[in-house]
């Protein structure tokens, strides 16, 4: 506790300087108080079941299926395992080492009511992410069959779509973004727990690493529109990428047109509590062909407490006649308003 208040007190007076628009020392202390929970479980809890029950080496075999299928697609050979594995003893390599149940706040950029699709570029452009997000339950170690895994990122010049916010992009000199669904959706989990996307690898914007939103929900219904309604979120979360391959990815077009300042994954406070507590947020990922460019399997595991209650606020609304703002919601007038700060407790 008291290395957490430490920690805590580096982050709120030093680590992280409060650049406009990516304020994160709300979300610091909220991640810092989960982490803090006596009674949390995280997936490393479930790493022996994980295995004992094949569920490892199973998804493993898929994974190298569908790395090899997406090849297909672009005109590659099949390749060997060996090649589209990250190198690592088998054991790891099964595991995938992509756990994470960083509980964070859905920041101000998260809009509510999106469509069920798993392609959702809409055209985009950008280096091609086809994610796949496994759900396994912490408390029974099982995967979660038939919920929806939401998915946000910003685009590859680091703007968020469907927001209008001084903060984003050029702010409010372009109302209309606000009937910009791109880079948006969610998808049914398989039979196997997995939820699978189609999106670009996000752009930085100032103060912020790359990075994706996720959002788990439960016992929604599906909508003749193809929206989900109801039902309970257990979590919300953010998923980052190796540093290396963003520098990479950094230098393709049109990522390297983005003018605002570089964060990097160590420099980011979110980031390193991301990783606390044996969670892992980093996206594994897999070259499809010989660059970048070529596009990307991406492999994620997040590890749930189905029973878990988080109640996050949408900025904006999905809806049939395109986005609308949530006045009710506290997001509205980000950054941070006084309201903002009472609702975040800080
Ligand atoms: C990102 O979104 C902004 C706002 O819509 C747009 O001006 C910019 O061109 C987009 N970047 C890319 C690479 O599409
Ligand atoms: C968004 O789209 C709707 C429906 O097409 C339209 O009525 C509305 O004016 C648009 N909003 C903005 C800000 O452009
Ligand atoms: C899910 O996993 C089981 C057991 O590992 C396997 O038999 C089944 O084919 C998988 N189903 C899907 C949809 O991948
Ligand atoms: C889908 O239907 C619901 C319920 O009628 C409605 O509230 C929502 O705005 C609709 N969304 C879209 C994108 O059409």
């Amino acid at each position: 506790m008291q290395l957490l208040k430490v920690v805590l007190c580096a982050a709120l007076t030093g680590g992280v300087v409060a650049h406009p628009g990516a304020d994160i020392h709300a979300e610091v202390q909220k991640r810092a108080e989960h982490l803090a929970n006596p009674s949390r479980r995280t997936l490393a809890d479930c790493t022996r079941e994980l295995h004992e029950s094949g569920y490892y080496k199973h998804r493993l075999a898929r994974r190298l299926e569908r790395a090899n299928a997406l090849r297909a697609e672009l005109g590659h050979a099949p390749s060997a395992d060996e090649n589209l594995l990250p190198r690592g003893p088998l054991e790891e390599r099964q595991r995938a080492a992509c756990v994470t149940d960083p509980e964070v706040t859905e920041g101000p950029y998260w809009v509510s009511g999106e469509l069920i699709r798993s392609d959702v570029l809409e055209g985009t452009q950008g280096v091609k992410l086809n994610l796949d997000i496994n759900v396994i339950d912490v408390s029974t170690c099982k995967p979660i069959p038939n919920i929806y895994v939401e998915l946000w990122g910003c685009n590859s010049t680091g703007v968020y779509t469907g927001v209008v916010a001084k903060t984003n992009g050029v702010g409010l000199a372009a109302p209309q973004e606000i009937n910009n669904s791109a880079l948006r959706g969610l998808q049914a989990t398989s039979a196997n727990g997995t939820a699978s996307f189609i999106t670009v690898v996000p752009g930085h914007y100032t103060g912020r690493p790359n990075h994706l939103h996720t959002i788990i929900h439960h016992g929604a219904t599906k909508l003749p529109n193809n929206t989900i309604q109801g039902g309970t979120i257990s979590h919300v979360g953010q998923f980052y990428f190796d540093q290396n391959l963003l520098s990479s990815v950094e230098k393709t077009a049109p990522y390297n047109t983005n003018t605002q300042a570089l964060t990097l994954n160590s420099q980011d406070q979110l980031f390193k509590q991301g990783q606390g507590g044996g969670d892992n947020p980093v996206v594994q990922i897999t070259q499809l062909g010989n660059t970048v460019e070529s596009g990307l399997y991406g492999f994620i595991d997040v590890g749930v407490n189905p029973t878990a209650r988080r109640n996050p606020s949408p900025v904006n609304f999905w809806t049939a006649n395109g986005g609308m703002p949530n006045r009710a919601s506290f997001w509205q007038g980000y950054p941070w308003t006084k309201k903002i700060r009472e609702v975040i407790g800080i």
